[in-house]
């Protein structure tokens, strides 16, 4: 099935986007155009997390958190002595929170804390970091019943709370596409405890309201989950891409031999926005090593529905019958985006066709008056992966949020 995707979607869009735009004349010229000599191994590829942070700052500290449904959650901190303020940086879907510090010395976390932030990296459950739980373990299919809501009500209340507690200082919180949408949970369900604990939302490529875009997910992911929905054939509980999955290590080893940059900008671009001339290519074996976090089907459901119900943000969608008992209503409630009282700022890609422009101004416009202050900041020539692999993010991206900060 995989394989037929492969082969009757991306090499045919390989092959035309490569006769239009490289005028190819031997196989020599295309060897040598998408087959880049394979690099010397940056020492960033193969360590861990620690190392890593303590390579580029010289501190790190690892802390641990205990969810209200009893799961561990271990996570990073880089702290700073009298900081300008503390910036909890949490990961998007296929990811943990390595994705922040895979940029090498110009990684997004270190550019926080080199500009003075306490910088603390976000992990949610059932990521690399978060397969304990008190009384279950990852082989119970019960360990894996959850969605985004509950990464937003228990994993961002578990995280936010001992990290205020810690430092005593508001959080900013910056959430990226999935990272945003259990960001939005938090301050929609638990708003009161939100204004309490942070100071601003960022949402970054938030997929809250995925309906207008164009992506290669819509002929791909959709069509399966619509066949899933229809025929049941899987449990929702069930995991997919494990960081340590056999085809993920076959990808992984296989770039390793035959690092062919192009085929990642290009399949990348399919799926979250065509700019491929925006992505850092010396960022892509980081992005092939990093990728793959483990996540159940009901998450990628639970974002199916938001947008076959034409781009709600509601809870998850049980059927009637189980929407009675769970909810005491037949339809799942949509998420309280109006009792929102802290600000949220919007940051998103001009080309990001996973989530689009325009699911953006859905969000925007479903806020309350008083949070949209900051208002959105629209970054031209971005798409939905280019907030982490993009050209100059840092200074497109994050110096803006900086600014804003210190001005407010
Ligand atoms: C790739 O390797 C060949 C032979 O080792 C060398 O001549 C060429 O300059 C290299 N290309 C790049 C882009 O490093
Ligand atoms: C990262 O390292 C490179 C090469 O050592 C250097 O040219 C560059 O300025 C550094 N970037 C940052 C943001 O420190
Ligand atoms: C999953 O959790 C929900 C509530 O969070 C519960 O209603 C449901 O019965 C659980 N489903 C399974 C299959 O464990
Ligand atoms: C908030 O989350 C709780 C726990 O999952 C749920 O029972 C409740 O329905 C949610 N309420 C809203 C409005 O999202
Ligand atoms: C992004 O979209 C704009 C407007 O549709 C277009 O003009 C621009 O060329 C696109 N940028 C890239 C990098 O493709």
């Amino acid at each position: 099935m995989k394989a037929k995707i492969i082969l009757c979607v991306v090499v045919p869009l390989l092959a035309i986007n490569l006769a239009r735009n490289q005028n190819l004349t031997t196989i020599k010229n295309f060897v040598s155009k998408f087959f880049d000599n394979a690099t010397n191994q940056h020492p960033d590829i193969d360590d861990n997390i620690v190392d890593i942070i303590e390579r580029y700052t010289g501190v790190s500290e690892t802390h641990q958190v205990q969810t209200e449904d009893g799961y561990i959650l271990t996570f990073f901190r880089i702290p700073r002595q009298n900081p300008k303020g503390v910036i909890f940086l949490q990961h998007p879907i296929f990811f943990d929170a390595r994705l922040w510090v895979s940029q090498y010395n110009d990684s997004v976390a270190f550019f926080f804390w080199k500009e003075g932030y306490d910088v603390w990296l976000g992990n949610t459950r059932g990521n690399l970091f978060c397969q304990d739980h008190v009384t279950l373990t990852p082989s119970d299919p019960k360990f894996w019943n959850f969605s985004f809501h509950e990464m937003g009500y228990y994993d961002n209340h578990a995280l936010i709370g001992y990290i205020y507690g810690q430092t005593g200082a508001k959080v900013v919180y910056v959430g990226y596409s999935l990272g945003a949408s259990n960001g939005l949970v938090y301050a929609s369900n638990r708003s009161d405890e939100a204004s309490k604990t942070t100071r601003l939302m960022v949402v970054m490529a938030p997929a809250s309201h995925i309906r207008r875009g164009t992506s290669a997910a819509k002929y791909t992911v959709a069509p399966f989950l619509y066949l899933q929905n229809k025929l049941n054939f899987l449990d929702l509980r069930s995991t997919i891409l494990r960081h340590d999955i056999w085809y993920l290590r076959v990808l992984r080893s296989t770039f390793a031999l035959f690092p062919c940059k192009k085929c990642i900008v290009y399949l990348t671009s399919i799926f979250s926005g065509w700019t491929p001339d925006v992505m850092d290519p010396d960022l892509i074996d980081m992005s092939v090593q990093r990728f793959g976090s483990e996540i159940p089907l009901k998450i990628l459901n639970h974002f199916y529905q938001t947008y076959v119900s034409g781009g709600h943000f509601h809870l998850y969608d049980y059927g009637e019958e189980e929407n009675l008992e769970v909810y005491g209503l037949k339809k799942p409630p949509l998420y309280p985006l109006g009792d929102i009282k802290i600000p949220v700022l919007i940051v998103y890609g001009q080309n990001d066709s996973f989530v689009c422009p325009d699911d953006h101004e859905v969000l925007y416009n479903l806020l309350p008056k008083k949070s949209t202050a900051f208002g959105k900041v629209m970054i031209e020539g971005f798409n939905h992966a280019d907030f982490v692999s993009g050209r100059s993010r840092n200074e497109k991206v994050y110096r803006k949020m900086i600014e804003l900060l210190e001005k407010n």
